[in-house]
């Protein structure tokens, strides 16, 4: 069977690496990376529109947002993804927040506006600090948490166009990701970002520095709870099929949603993909066909945890072409690196982007998880490397 992966980052390196385990399976990817190219055969994004793979899985919203899963579909071909309409729950925020109100999906208190000066007035009922976010796509770079006038006024300068301006929440963010075949829902294991820069949630956001996924990040109340008030009606009302990632916050007065990702997160399938114990193979293709009803994923007992290796700089401006070192010696002690920012170099493989690795291990507990990828990523050297060193300790307070 041949499977095609969209995309070329540490989700599709993770992807590949699973699908790559199951019987039978050749991987092609688009545009893949050299750690997937290991595996599987890459191909330019031009290249894999010829192709009739028995099965596509999208990593990242873009294409999805831009309609992919909708002109595979009229090839007549298999793909794991939301149609395009579904897909704006990630593309517009006032959509997504639009929806929540709609459907009784509980969010954070939001208006919408249109100009700087609705802004400000806006602003004035709200209170500091406060949450501003671009409308359409920013990889990442849309949201802006404002701790008083001067940092909104800042903030206005850089978000154009339409906004939401949100209350600000406090508490626990835990990554929630279902599929679904447009009926049925097959909740993955929970999983938790670091989304800051820096140690102890300091400095600016990023794509994500590492995730670690562990059973006792949410109880079983709290994930029915999900199921019943935010995925389950989600997939009814719009009939969405694919991954619905489903960003939340654990607040004193209940979940809420920060946002919807119409796809897998990026690190949190790095520590998904390690963890998970069942073919994925015959899971996605359930969902393609809408035969997900009877599916089931096993999970490994034990926590995994995902260090992701920045390059010097990020998420500001960074240098690239980095030598890499180290990939074997680390997955030498049972780890696995997983390959985002690399390509090939004349002295072989080098940095070509902000998060360029993500070390990713098990272990009967949590405590041993985060030690294998930390002992891991301390064999790991190129210029400028840097990565936070607390990454699943939230989990551990949890426990203790
Ligand atoms: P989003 O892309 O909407 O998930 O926002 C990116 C990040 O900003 C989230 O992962 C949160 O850490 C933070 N964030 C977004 N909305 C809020 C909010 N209403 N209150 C507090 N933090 C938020
Ligand atoms: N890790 C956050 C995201 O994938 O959007």
């Amino acid at each position: 069977m041949r499977i095609l992966i969209l995309g070329g980052g540490g989700r599709e390196h993770a992807l590949a690496w699973k699908l790559a385990q199951s019987p039978g399976v050749e991987i092609l990817a688009a545009p893949g990376n050299p750690g997937i190219a290991a595996i599987g055969r890459c191909l330019s994004p031009q290249a894999a529109e010829e192709l009739k793979p028995d099965l596509t899985v999208v990593g990242p919203e873009a294409p999805l947002v831009d309609g992919v899963v909708d002109r595979y579909r009229t090839r007549g071909l298999k793909i794991v993804g939301p149609a395009r309409d579904a897909a704006r729950l990630e593309g517009s925020k006032v959509f997504a927040k639009n929806f929540f109100l709609q459907s009784n999906i509980p969010t954070a208190g939001f208006v919408t506006v249109d100009s700087a000066h609705d802004a400000r007035r806006a602003l004035a009922r709200f209170g500091y600090p406060v949450v501003l976010k671009a409308d359409g796509l920013a990889a990442g770079k849309g949201v802006i948490i404002a701790h008083d006038a001067a940092e909104a006024e800042t903030a206005l300068q850089s978000l154009r166009g339409r906004l939401v301006i949100e209350e600000y929440l406090e508490g626990e963010e835990v990554s929630f990701i279902a599929l679904s075949d447009g009926k049925d829902v097959l909740p993955l294991a929970p999983t938790q970002d670091h989304k800051a820069v820096f140690d102890g949630d300091q400095g600016p956001n990023t794509g994500g520095m590492g995730a670690y996924c562990d059973l006792a990040i949410l109880t079983e109340a709290q994930t029915a709870e999900i199921l019943d008030r935010v995925i389950r009606p989600t997939v009814e009302r719009t009939g969405f099929t694919g991954f619905l990632y489903a960003g939340l916050m654990l607040t004193a007065d209940g979940i809420k949603v920060l946002e919807f990702n119409v796809r897998l997160g990026d690190p949190e399938t790095q520590p998904l993909m390690h963890r998970m114990s069942s073919d994925l193979v015959p899971v996605l293709m359930a969902a393609a066909t809408g035969e997900l009803g009877s599916a089931k994923i096993d999970w490994r007992p034990g926590p995994s945890v995902c260090v992701v290796l920045a390059s010097g700089g990020y998420p500001g401006d960074f240098a690239t072409g980095k030598t890499i070192t180290g990939i074997a010696e680390a997955e030498a002690t049972g780890a696995t690196v997983f390959q985002a920012g690399t390509r090939m170099g004349p002295n072989g493989l080098e940095t070509s982007g902000g998060r360029v690795l993500g070390v990713t291990a098990s272990a009967e507990t949590l405590p041993g998880a985060i030690q294998a990828a930390y002992t891991a990523a301390g064999r790991i050297h190129f210029h400028g490397m840097h990565y936070r060193k607390d990454i699943g300790r939230k989990g551990l307070n949890r426990q203790s």
